[in-house]
């Protein structure tokens, strides 16, 4: 990877993890900033180049963390200001970036801005967040909680008024036709890339601002500040990176790029479903149908791709019926539906097999985009239905097979896995040992790729092997084009290459030189990347 250049990210290899879930340092039965310090070699062996970690900031944890008390400092659970401090600079000794969570579009309702915004009409704070008389204004915004929302309006007996929030009632929306608030939020990313991190993920952007007659998501106001965000940003610390969270249809997040001067990098959130949904019906359809509709985004510009994250898996993206389809083959107990999503984790998602989940990882790291991989998926760690929301996909790191899985010397405060997925039975300690794991095959793969500028940021060309249940593409970048066949299907398959590829081609996975026939029998969720290299 090209560690130094301002592109970095273009190529980066992405690892999602929460502090609180991975490593507790000091015997509380909570992860904190020493303990992931702790374990940064472990991170430097898998291979991954940038971390994000989920809010860590003093919160009452009404949407774990998501929900910020004080946006200049560090919640003690999990550690001091020095500790993150040390973290960082770990961390970039080890050539590993850093972003964090910006949550711009709201607060707790315990911020003591809220606070002084409920208890006076006169007070400055007043007018950071979003009132009303009445509870009918902005009636076309949609409601995303709507297992437990009602309403996007709250009233709040003290403040004598409705105030407006997208999420939980306890996140007050801030109010971004407030200059104090736009300025207000640079100096919180000012602050925190002062401490040296590489970068934001921003949180909730599409609903920063509100207007009436509209649904209150993606307006061209909200645009303007997010440019203006970018450029105070690219002003004072150039090489920094906006990561854009905008759950919408790809033509929505198009405008997120600008042209080149808003994000460097948005989720494809489209993209996640449909790999599901080619996984199971065994057809490139649905992948190769969203990839169409994917318009070009600038030249400094990415995308970010995933398979799971730390919320439910959404299916925000998708028609009525194919939501339906999903909760059908994916959420069979009604415990894993979440909101419009499903509440479970990669390996129990794909029945904990083992050639489905190489096969879902090789899809993530060879389509157009930066991979993200949520911490435990590359040991496959599984979820927890009986805990509440989306705890479930949040459970401690399990590090080894002892009674604490090695995440503490306590009892954890989120309670570890059983069953299928205990600490006994999955573990980094013993996939690091055996060479045959799920870890192991997960960090071949990240090294192969890391070393294909092809595969990280090459275009994306599909060829017609004559199957559907094939998907056959070529990554290519400048002279390196590299071949990717991936047999969705149960059966073993044929692929018809047809002319035009040389006779020799370099397997990238297992570094062999093999003849390239024209049609090449693929084994049952087979896949392969291969060099064309003559
Ligand atoms: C998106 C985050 O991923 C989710 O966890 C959170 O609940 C909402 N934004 C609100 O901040």
């Amino acid at each position: 990877m090209t560690t130094n250049s301002p592109l970095w990210y273009k190529d980066a290899i992405f690892y999602e993890l929460h502090v609180r879930a991975f490593y507790d340092s000091n015997a509380d039965g909570i992860g904190d900033l020493p303990g992931l310090t702790e374990k940064l070699d472990y991170l430097q062996t898998l291979g991954v180049n940038c971390l994000w970690l989920l809010p860590i900031y003093p919160s009452p944890r009404k949407d774990d963390g998501y929900d910020i008390a004080d946006y200049y400092n560090i919640d003690p659970a999990y550690g001091t200001m020095q500790d993150f401090e040390n973290f960082i600079h770990a961390a970039h000794q080890r050539g590993l970036r850093v972003i964090m969570d910006l949550v711009l579009n709201h607060t707790s309702d315990q911020h003591p801005w809220f606070q002084a915004a409920r208890a006076s009409k006169d007070s400055p704070y007043r007018d950071y967040y979003v009132w009303s008389d009445t509870d009918q204004k902005y009636a076309d915004a949609r409601i995303i909680f709507l297992d437990t929302e009602p309403s996007n309006w709250t009233w709040d007996e003290q403040a004598g008024q409705y105030y407006w929030h997208r999420f939980y009632a306890s996140q007050p929306d801030l109010n971004y036709d407030n200059p104090a608030v736009r300025q207000e939020m640079l100096r919180v990313a000012d602050f925190w890339l002062q401490k040296g991190i590489d970068g934001f993920r921003a949180d909730a952007v599409p609903y920063l601002i509100e207007r009436e007659g509209s649904n209150c998501e993606n307006l061209p106001e909200t645009h303007d500040y997010l440019k203006q965000l970018r450029a105070h940003i690219d002003e004072g610390y150039p090489g920094r990176i906006l990561l854009c969270e905008a759950n919408q249809s790809p033509q929505d997040v198009r405008p997120y790029f600008g042209e080149g001067d808003e994000f460097h990098m948005g989720f494809h959130f489209p993209l996640m479903p449909r790999i599901y949904m080619s996984l199971q019906k065994e057809t490139i359809r649905d992948l190769q149908e969203i990839l169409a509709q994917t318009p070009p985004i600038p030249e400094n510009c990415q995308w970010c791709i995933f398979l799971r994250n730390h919320d439910e898996l959404t299916l925000e993206m998708v028609t009525e019926e194919e939501r339906q389809w999903m909760w059908q083959q994916y959420a069979p107990d009604p415990r894993m539906k979440l909101n419009l999503g499903i509440r479970r984790r990669l390996a129990p998602l794909l029945q904990n097999d083992r050639a489905r989940l190489e096969l879902a990882n090789s899809l993530l790291l060879t389509l157009p985009g930066a991979p993200i991989i949520y911490y435990g998926d590359e040991i496959g760690m599984g979820d927890n239905l009986l805990l509440p929301d989306r705890d479930g996909v949040r459970t401690p790191m399990q590090w080894d097979s002892s009674p604490q899985a090695g995440f503490s010397t306590t009892t954890p405060a989120t309670p570890l896995l059983t069953g299928d997925y205990a600490p006994e039975r999955v573990n980094v300690q013993d996939q690091l040992q055996n060479p045959a794991s799920l870890f192991h095959a997960l960090r071949h793969m990240l090294q192969v790729r890391q070393q294909s500028p092809a595969l990280g940021q090459g275009s994306l060309h599909w060829h017609n092997p004559g199957n559907p249940a094939i998907a056959l593409y070529e990554r290519r970048h400048l002279q390196e084009r590299v071949l990717i066949l991936h047999n969705l299907s149960g059966l073993a398959q044929v692929a018809s290459l047809g002319g035009g590829f040389p006779a020799h081609v370099r397997n990238l996975l297992t570094d062999q030189t093999q003849p390239l026939p024209t049609e090449i029998l693929l084994q049952p969720r087979q896949f392969l990347w291969l060099a064309l290299e003559d």
